[in-house]
């Protein structure tokens, strides 16, 4: 496998893809800061509910391409919950894709103005800085400029090569919120349902599991999701993307 293209760029600060012989996509890194399938503030603040008597929470969100989702929902632990956001640091983000790893880990950062916004909005512009070392990235005639990660955020993530199929059948999602966003839909019917069948066998009924819009839309997640046990919870506002085990009788609807 090999990354053949940078394909052409909407508003996605990574949009690498990659292709089988037949020229089909077999994956993409698609995704950006504030990726809108979720209301990140109230995600934050749910977050901060459903585990307020824990002291520690593992947050571990597989399939995290170059960390946008992750920076995205750090910002928003740290802007709604203050200090309390700390018991769920590090998190534990992973990609099946080592180049997408390999960037993460050297704190590299394509940033689209819209990130750039968005981060300003929060007031967290000031935990990247702009790499002047490197040119802007033309994309599709739309410009992504190359940041550093700045220590204070960067310490709040560990990164690592993980394929979810391998990591749900040996690890334990006990008590752990589990994000696996926008990427199922790369992974075969058959896979996706024993990623399904080992989340619900490794979970207890503390365990969340966090779907994207796209999965919703073209992949089997939520129906095999929801076929082994796990509910939806509605957030006001946000499509049904998070699911949770039936044994919790929380509902937000
Ligand atoms: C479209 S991107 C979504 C990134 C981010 N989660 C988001 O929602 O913006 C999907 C990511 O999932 C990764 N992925 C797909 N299948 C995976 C698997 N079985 N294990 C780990 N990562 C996987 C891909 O490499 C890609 O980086």
């Amino acid at each position: 496998m090999k990354v053949l293209s940078k394909s052409s760029v909407s508003f996605s600060s990574m949009r690498y893809r990659k292709f089988d012989r037949a020229g089909n996509v077999i994956n993409c890194n698609y995704t950006n800061f504030n990726r809108a399938d979720i209301d990140w503030k109230k995600f934050a603040e749910f977050l901060g509910n459903r585990y307020k008597d824990a002291q520690r929470v593992q947050i571990h969100s597989f399939g995290c391409s170059d960390g946008s989702d992750v920076y995205t929902l750090i910002i928003n632990l740290i802007n709604n919950l203050g200090e309390q956001a700390k018991k769920f640091f590090p998190i534990f983000a992973s990609d099946f894709a080592p180049e997408m790893i390999e960037m993460a880990k050297s704190r590299k950062i394509l940033l689209h103005s819209r990130d750039i916004e968005f981060l300003k909005e929060q007031s967290a512009y000031g935990f990247f800085e702009e790499d002047k070392t490197e040119a802007p990235q033309i994309m599709s005639g739309i410009e992504f400029y190359p940041h550093k990660v700045k220590e204070g955020l960067f310490s709040k993530v560990n990164f690592s090569i993980k394929d979810i199929i391998k990591s749900s059948r040996i690890e334990n999602f006990s008590n752990k919120v589990v994000m696996f966003r926008n990427g199922w839909t790369f992974n075969s019917l058959k896979k996706q349902n024993e990623i399904a069948n080992n989340l619900y066998t490794k979970s207890n009924d503390k365990t969340l599991v966090v779907i994207g819009q796209s999965d919703l839309f073209k992949s089997a997640a939520s129906d095999y999701l929801q076929g082994r046990g796990l509910n939806q919870i509605f957030l006001p506002a946000q499509r049904p993307i998070i699911l949770q085990n039936p044994l919790v009788s929380l509902t937000l609807r």
